[in-house]
């Protein structure tokens, strides 16, 4: 982890989880971002889900091309040179795959959470992403809490609200860098668009975030390491009580852009039909309400998509 962003023990949940609020509380206010370690997702389930997204980026262009879907990017594969970030001239350096939320029974909003795409030349794609998808969403629960927590909520104040968010874990894959002197990067900066995001380390270096002082700082995982940021609509509930931190993914030096990078962040979502609504204990006579208009988190999303060029 680089210098700053704290790295605190999940298991202090059972023992100690005041101390653990507090110090999760102060990382997020300070950085926006707080890595956790003892997170109890195993290391296979990890493993497992980067071996089939590893084989599915491995396949020709117009295999993977058969899975792009129409909607936003939000679910399958979305190619080389589409995603910008937001106030960008020019496209990141990655393609990626979109998993979403499976809804067993009702789905009340059958055009928001649409059902997933699946590849067919990897029969285990399916088990291995949804088991890693599931951890993550329980994972994600878990942090809630203590966010919940460190907030002076209830704890369980988020869980109704994100049950059925369209929630999506992104398996992103990073080429070689082609041209060294491409001015384009993997991930230019940018600041997540959901609730909270779970990062999943990758083995290879290069994200970076903003520090208040404006200098970027490496981010580089102790594995065994989940990285958990705050996105803009945490920020925005908070009333900026949360900051959403600005971060971005740079091109290896020399050698070293020969080699692919590949990562996972789970960009956990309230439901649709959830108001944004700055929270009261977040308003106060030094911070006051910066929102006072509330927007759905699908408002929100869709117009941050259409800024991304996904929709
Ligand atoms: C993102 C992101 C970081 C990474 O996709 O929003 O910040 O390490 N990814 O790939
Ligand atoms: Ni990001």
């Amino acid at each position: 982890m680089g210098e700053g962003v704290p790295v605190l023990d999940l298991r202090q949940l059972d023992r100690g989880r005041d101390r653990l609020v507090e110090a999760a509380g102060a990382a997020y206010r300070k950085y926006g971002f707080c890595g956790f370690l003892n997170h109890g997702i195993p290391d296979s389930v990890i493993e497992e889900a980067y071996d089939v997204f590893r084989r599915f980026f491995s396949l020709p262009v117009a295999s993977k091309l058969r899975y792009r879907s129409a909607s936003g990017g939000q679910r399958g594969y979305t190619p080389f040179g589409i995603e910008q970030a937001k106030d960008q001239v020019i496209p990141d350096l990655k393609e990626f795959w979109h998993v979403g939320r499976e809804i067993p029974g009702d789905n009340p909003w059958p055009g928001i959470l649409e059902p997933n795409l699946w590849p067919g030349e990897i029969p285990e794609f399916r088990d291995k992403a949804l088991e890693l998808y599931e951890r993550l969403d329980d994972l994600g629960n878990r942090i809630l809490q203590i966010i919940a927590s460190s907030l002076g909520l209830d704890p369980e104040w988020f869980r109704p609200h994100v049950r059925l968010g369209n929630s999506i874990l992104r398996a992103i894959h990073y080429p070689p860098i082609a041209d060294r002197e491409t001015p384009a990067v993997r991930a230019a900066q940018h600041e997540d668009i959901n609730l909270i995001t779970l990062l999943i380390g990758s083995d290879e270096e290069g994200l970076q975030i903003l520090s208040r002082e404006g200098n970027w700082v490496p981010v580089t995982s102790i594995p065994g390491t989940i990285v958990v940021n705050i996105g803009d609509m945490m920020k925005r509930l908070t009333n900026h009580v949360l900051p959403s931190t600005p971060h971005r993914v740079v091109n290896p030096p020399g050698a070293r852009s020969d080699r692919p990078r590949y990562s996972i962040p789970f960009f956990m979502h309230p439901n649709p039909d959830f108001l944004i609504r700055t929270l009261p204990g977040c308003i106060s006579e030094d911070n006051p309400d910066r929102y006072p208009d509330s927007v759905t988190a699908n408002d929100f999303l869709e117009q941050r998509l259409r800024e991304i060029k996904l929709l």
